[in-house]
């Protein structure tokens, strides 16, 4: 097992990292809080696929667990759920010793971690993500939120939690689709902090595909530790962490005139990190070689590359609305080497459109 410690004085928590943790995510649990009940929140598919093991595990180290299953997709993100999930709390008698357990995606996640900052002025709460992108990056770091019908993660709050449990394993169930994506951020890593990691990902492309467990625990923990020094420098992103947004900017603006449909978020962040790549090469802050990997390892990790036909003034003005744009300066997180970004507020209107049509 691996395990890499988020260290922020009186809120440090352990990242456990693991194939099979699942059956051990009780006593996992007992090393790290003492509550008086624990309420797993989930949806119900995973329940099924996963709601028996984390149960008689939680049972052997003395948990009688109780559960709300909230539906699946980005629409559970919201007050109204939120607003549900309290009732339950409230019917189950939820003191500021109880414990939640988030065990699903970053949807799950999000939400638990918020419900959990907010319930009683906030209770303790452990992460046990499902999937790759909840595995390497929304269960680490401490954002928690909802969603504002004008903007996502509108409504939120920093709060970190107990522990983060990744039992590999559940990756096996994973759609392929919801894998890949994942990856993008994991590339996200290495282009942001680590140059060695990055080419671990170029020479292991396919391995890491056919979810080789060697590759997967390397990747996850690189990606995990890479996300704790930046959260560690940073924890409320007031300027440093905002190097996780790389590839973001764009990103976002692919999501949202695309309507939250034709795309991942993983698979926009492939694409803005292509197309952010290709900026910098083009404002002479990286060579001509960093675009051409970074496209080329995300093209064999089976990501989109190339943009949609989509309006490239509809583009920027999108940006511009990003909640992180600040005084309608739109922020980029720009490449100076593989390992090495820079962020800046400072790109030329023109320059920024001809990379978005060429
Ligand atoms: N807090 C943060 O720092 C942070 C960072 C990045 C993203 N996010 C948020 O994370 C959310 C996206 O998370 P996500 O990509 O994990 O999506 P998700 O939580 O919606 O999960 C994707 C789908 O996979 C299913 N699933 C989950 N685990 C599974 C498994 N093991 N086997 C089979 N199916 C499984 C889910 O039921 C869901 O249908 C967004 O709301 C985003 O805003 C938060
Ligand atoms: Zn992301």
């Amino acid at each position: 097992m691996k395990q890499l410690r988020l260290d922020l004085g009186a809120r440090s928590y352990d990242i456990l990292i693991a194939p099979g943790l699942l059956k051990n995510a009780g006593a996992l649990i007992k090393e790290a809080v003492s509550p008086s009940q624990v309420v797993v929140i989930t949806h119900p598919t995973i329940r099924k696929l996963y709601g028996a093991a984390l149960e008689s595990s939680l049972k052997t180290a003395g948990f009688q667990a109780q559960w709300i299953e909230i539906p699946e997709g980005e629409s559970s993100k919201s007050l109204e759920q939120a607003g549900a999930i309290f009732d339950s709390l409230f019917k189950m008698n939820c003191d500021r010793k109880s414990l939640l357990v988030a065990l699903g995606g970053g949807v799950i996640g999000d939400i638990t971690g918020f419900v959990a900052a907010t319930w009683l002025r906030g209770v303790p709460f452990v992460q046990i993500p499902t999937t790759l992108l909840s595995q390497v990056d929304s269960s680490v770091g401490g954002k928690t939120a909802v969603n504002h019908p004008q903007g996502k993660n509108l409504i939120g709050a920093f709060y970190q939690p107990r522990r983060v449990i990744v039992d590999l394993d559940t990756l096996k169930t994973l759609p392929e689709n919801e894998f890949k994506a994942g990856l993008a951020e994991v590339v996200k890593y290495g282009v942001i902090e680590d140059a060695d990691f990055f080419e671990f990902l170029e020479n292991n492309a396919e391995k890491i595909l056919k979810q080789d467990p060697a590759c997967l625990e390397r990747i996850v923990e690189t990606s995990c530790a890479v996300k704790a020094l930046v959260v560690e420098k940073d924890e409320t992103e007031s300027s440093y962490r905002m190097i996780l947004n790389y590839g973001h900017t764009i990103g976002h603006a692919v999501e949202a005139l695309t309507h939250y449909t034709d795309y991942l978020h993983g698979e926009a962040v492939a694409l803005g990190m292509v197309y952010a790549a290709r900026l910098s090469n083009k404002l002479g802050k990286c060579s001509d070689e960093v675009p051409k990997r970074i496209e080329g390892l995300l093209d064999r990790l089976g990501l989109p590359v190339k943009l949609p036909k989509l309006d490239a003034d509809a583009m920027i003005e999108s940006m511009g609305h990003d909640k992180k744009a600040v005084a309608n300066k739109i922020r980029f997180i720009l490449v100076q080497k593989l390992g090495a970004v820079e962020i800046t507020s400072d790109v030329p209107f023109d320059v920024l459109k001809s990379v978005l049509t060429d």
